[in-house]
């Protein structure tokens, strides 16, 4: 029998992707999903991609009971990824208990059961956010974590200090913590991808529905910061890429291959681009023009950041290997394919 790996937020934009290849890598999956921010048909396209239906449980992390019970149905749960989240910046400082009831009772429930129902090891989805703007580029996971920028970025920092003070008292698990840079794209298939809701905040959703005539322009935040075109710079990470470094850490901690009970890695490629690189990079992917004007900085923006994902390299032994071009490419494929 495959080992069973529980997804939180499978129904999600990273998750699903994760779901895929940890199906591809033989794991079985049960997702857990609220749907507040994901749409169930996201499991069809799951199925079409795998040919597998996985198993789809809408319940709420927070739901201490709903959990105990998704864990008493299926007692073979070996592992857990958890993505469940909110995650939007603006709405977390207009709704911050929201952010910090859904964000931390989750994992709480999540930590309390695992002991008790055997569950070895926790992924847990990061963000390059805890850096905030940090002083060395590209930056490694021993750069010091910065105070927050906002509710969301701050449930983050929490989350990663209650694992961290939960495997420091002996908890009989392991954790990797995953700190992303900015994904994007979506599977080569165009059968599952981002759903932004209502109108996109992040760069790429906006820059496909642009392309697409559903925006009539994009606003570029800024074009006076301290880089070379003026606009902020990022570390974009393909999807796919990022969903497979969640399988080589699952593989890592159910196989015992870490030395400590706690680690952390960057997920990025490595490269910074400005936002005016990557809306060039998407028009010569793609031949299709992105009208964009450049406007005042967002407020709570950072800089410039990029990875350096050395560890995540020659540590965890995973590479970011899709290029710009073709991720991009992906994306707008999945932009045309939801319209
Ligand atoms: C944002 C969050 C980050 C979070 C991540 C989750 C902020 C400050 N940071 O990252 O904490 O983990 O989302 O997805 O909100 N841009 C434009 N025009 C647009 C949209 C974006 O110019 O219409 C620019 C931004 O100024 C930024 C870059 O594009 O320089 C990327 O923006 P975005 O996709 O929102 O990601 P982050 O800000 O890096």
């Amino acid at each position: 029998m495959n080992t069973k790996i529980l997804v939180t937020g499978g129904a999600g934009y990273i998750g699903s992707h994760t779901t895929v290849e940890l199906h591809n890598a033989g794991y079985e999956i049960v997702i857990v999903d609220n749907l507040s921010n994901s749409k169930v048909e996201v499991i069809d396209g799951i199925e079409r991609i795998t040919g597998i239906r996985p198993v789809f449980i809408k319940a709420d992390c927070t739901d201490l009971d709903a959990m105990k019970k998704i864990f008493k149905t299926y007692p073979d749960i070996k592992g857990i990824i958890h993505f469940a989240a909110s995650k939007a910046v603006g709405e977390s400082v207009q709704k911050p208990l929201l952010y910090y009831r859904n964000n931390i009772d989750s994992l709480l429930n999540l930590l309390e059961l695992m002991p008790q129902y055997g569950v070895q090891g926790l992924v847990f989805s990061s963000s390059c956010t805890v850096y905030g703007q940090p002083e060395l580029l590209p930056v490694n996971e021993e750069a010091p974590i910065q105070p927050a920028l906002s509710p969301y970025g701050n449930t983050k920092q929490i989350n990663e200090e209650i694992i961290r003070d939960a495997i420091y008292s002996g908890a009989p698990y392991k954790s990797i913590i995953l700190r992303y840079f900015n994904p994007i794209g979506a599977h080569p298939t165009a059968e599952i991808g981002e759903l932004p809701n209502g109108v996109p905040q992040n760069l790429v959703p906006f820059v496909t529905q642009t392309a697409a005539g559903i925006r009539k322009e994009l606003s570029v935040f800024g074009n006076d910061y301290n880089t070379s075109d003026g606009s902020c710079i990022r570390d974009y990470i393909n999807v796919v890429d990022l969903s497979r470094a969640h399988v080589t850490a699952m593989n890592r901690l159910l196989n015992n291959v870490s030395a400590t009970n706690l680690e952390c890695f960057n997920l990025g490629t490595g490269k910074g681009l400005s936002v005016l690189e990557l809306i060039a990079a998407f028009e010569k992917a793609t031949g299709v023009k992105v009208p964009h004007k450049i406007v005042g900085r967002r407020e709570g923006d950072i800089e410039q950041i990029w990875a350096d994902p050395r560890r995540a390299n020659e540590v965890l032994g995973w590479k970011a290997v899709e290029n710009i071009e073709d991720t991009l490419r992906s994306a707008w494929k999945w932009q045309q394919k939801i319209g």
